[in-house]
């Protein structure tokens, strides 16, 4: 996993640079941090996807879990989240859903929303 830095100032819509697309491969985590908040990217089937790096259950580093197509699983408790809309998979009896926020690529460049 590489850790990135992006530039503070959004564009007009409200999106952050963070890195090249090429730095977010299919089947890893990319973390970055955007004024001070810790984000991951993972990419599935071409799009990428953006989404806090806390786990939603005891605010774990989604960083050192393990990213297999679209589910994300943490390293604490095990539980299993789809990066491309939040919902927990795994388990089906609790109500956990990650953070996402809007993601997009322009001229090879990844940016986020806030
Ligand atoms: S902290 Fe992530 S599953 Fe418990």
């Amino acid at each position: 996993m590489q850790l990135f830095k992006s530039k503070a100032t959004p564009d007009a819509e409200g999106y952050f640079e963070t890195v090249a697309g090429t730095a977010v491969p299919e089947g890893e985590l990319t973390a970055v941090t955007i004024n001070g908040r810790k984000l991951l990217l993972a990419r599935y089937e071409g799009r990428v996807y953006a989404f806090s790096a806390q786990c939603p259950h005891a605010a774990a580093n989604l960083g050192d879990g393990w990213l297999s197509r679209f589910k994300i699983t943490c390293p604490d408790h095990e539980y299993c989240f789809d990066v491309r809309n939040g919902r927990i998979l795994w388990p089906t009896d609790e109500n956990y859903r990650l953070k996402l926020f809007a993601a997009k690529e322009d001229d090879g460049i990844v940016r986020v929303k806030l």
